[in-house]
């Protein structure tokens, strides 16, 4: 039954007898005191998450990385190349999918063939090779993890023994005729140059035919710059603008297949709500196969992104 039908009955019916008018004040008085509130708890709740700088929350809106960097106090460190970081995901590594994952995984499955190559950009430790193979047959796919040293020192560890999956620190090292698949999963945001990847590959003739992204923070504002607490280190991440975001992506060749949220993944940016996301974006691409586009039509506006 659609809404407004359902709510002209019950204003109508209500509006006849006299407990439906009573019902209607306490509604009405209930939605005064709430306004009135709001306010003040939200006042209160973004003073708590600024001061206390909860695990996993965001501060600050920053123009670029080095402005983010210099906010941070120097008894903490910054970004994800330490060694400690890097044993403790080795050590509270889980194996079981997600469901958050299963956007990826679908299009994993439909994607991936026999002898192609997958870059896993931010693949951490191998964390999604060693849980997607799993559920699809990765054998004989090559799969290269692109992160930071002491990340991939600790990944070799754990993938000693898979000769199919391979760990380099940058996209230079890359030692393959194609890439046939690039993914990123929670990790473009991070990297200050992040923009330049894809444009560095194609120069090197590794132009992707399919691009997974997943868990990328978008919204309709302005990029700006904010930091997460992340324990024992702060994160500078990007928030990205989600059209330009896509016409990037459009001048680099390739077409949006398919999007999603990523609803357990969003950033409140305490005293900025209108720069929070209520939840990340997954997207998946693919290579335009006459090139780059020169006409930029208007990017799609989906009215359920937050
Ligand atoms: C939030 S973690 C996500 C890890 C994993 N992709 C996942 O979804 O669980 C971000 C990852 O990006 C990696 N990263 C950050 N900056 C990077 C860079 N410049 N080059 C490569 N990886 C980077 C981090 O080391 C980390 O593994």
């Amino acid at each position: 039954m659609p809404t407004s039908h359902w709510t002209n009955q019950s204003s109508s019916s209500s509006a006849h007898s006299p407990t439906g008018s009573h019902k209607l004040n306490l509604r009405g008085w209930w939605k005064a005191v709430h306004s009135l509130l709001r306010a003040p708890v939200i006042v209160a709740r973004d003073t708590f998450r600024y001061f206390a700088f909860p695990f996993a929350r965001f501060r600050g809106v920053y123009a670029n990385f080095p402005q983010a960097r210099a906010a941070v106090s120097w008894k903490k460190r910054i970004g994800y190349d330490h060694a400690d970081l890097a044993h403790r995901y080795a050590a509270e590594l889980c194996l079981s999918l997600d469901n958050s994952e299963y956007p990826v995984l679908y299009h994993l499955d439909r994607l991936v063939s026999d002898n192609c190559t997958v870059l896993d950009f931010g693949g951490n430790i191998g964390v999604h090779y060693l849980r997607y193979r799993q559920a699809v047959d990765l054998k004989n796919v090559r799969w290269i993890v692109c992160d930071l040293p002491e990340i991939t020192k600790v990944g070799r560890q754990i993938c000693a023994g898979m000769s199919n999956v391979v760990f380099v620190n940058d996209i230079d090292e890359i030692d393959a005729p194609a890439v046939d698949i690039f993914m990123a999963s929670d990790s473009l945001q991070y990297v200050e140059s992040s923009n330049l990847l894809l444009p560095r590959l194609i120069d090197r003739g590794l132009r992707p035919r399919h691009v997974l992204i997943d868990h990328l923070p978008l919204y309709d504002g302005p990029q700006f710059v904010t930091l997460q607490n992340g324990g024992l280190v702060r994160y500078p991440q990007y928030v990205f603008n989600r059209d330009a975001y896509l016409s990037r992506m459009r001048q680099l060749g390739y077409e949006l297949v398919n999007f999603w949220d990523c609803r357990d993944f969003s950033c409140n940016i305490p005293f900025h709500p209108e720069k929070s996301v209520r939840a990340y974006t997954g997207l998946c691409f693919r290579a335009v196969l006459n090139g780059p586009q020169k006409a930029h039509p208007p990017p799609p506006r989906f009215a359920r992104w937050c």
